[in-house]
């Protein structure tokens, strides 16, 4: 079950666009229906554009018409496995304040996190409208 995403994120990571950095992310994001979507960072010339591997599978799930995920694993090359960054942390937030994080080294370490640790006061008091159609 695990593995499984871990392998998706690895499969993500190896089509990562980052001629900038180098650095190749894949994320994976179980879905509440079972369904997995994965991700991989896309750079931009205009670095702050970058988009990390994790947002990337975010939108792709709102895209499924999926909001309720379960477990996301990220894959990346490091000694010690990589954690989200602020930005991450806050769009996963909007979707799964509590969200089951494991980051994988390519060696096979892993650290798993909770992301109401990682983020543990995010603002979701904003009243929303009704959806429009
Ligand atoms: N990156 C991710 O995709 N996810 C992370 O958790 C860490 C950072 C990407 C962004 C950028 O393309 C590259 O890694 C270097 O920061």
């Amino acid at each position: 079950m695990k593995n499984d995403l871990r392998e998706a994120a690895a499969k993500a990571r190896l089509r990562a666009y980052a001629p900038y950095s180098g650095f190749l992310v894949g994320a994976a994001l179980r879905l509440k229906s079972g369904t997995v979507v994965s991700g991989c960072n896309v750079e931009n010339v205009s670095y702050g554009l970058t988009m990390c591997a994790e947002r990337v599978c975010v939108g792709k799930a709102i895209d499924q018409g999926e909001k309720a995920f379960q477990a996301l694993a990220i894959v990346a090359d490091t000694d010690t496995p990589v954690v989200p960054c602020g930005a991450c942390r806050q769009v996963l937030a909007e979707f799964a304040p509590k969200l089951v994080i494991t980051s994988w080294t390519l060696t096979g370490e892993s650290k798993e996190f909770s992301l109401n640790d990682l983020f543990p006061l995010p603002n979701l008091g904003i009243p929303q409208v009704p959806r429009g159609t």
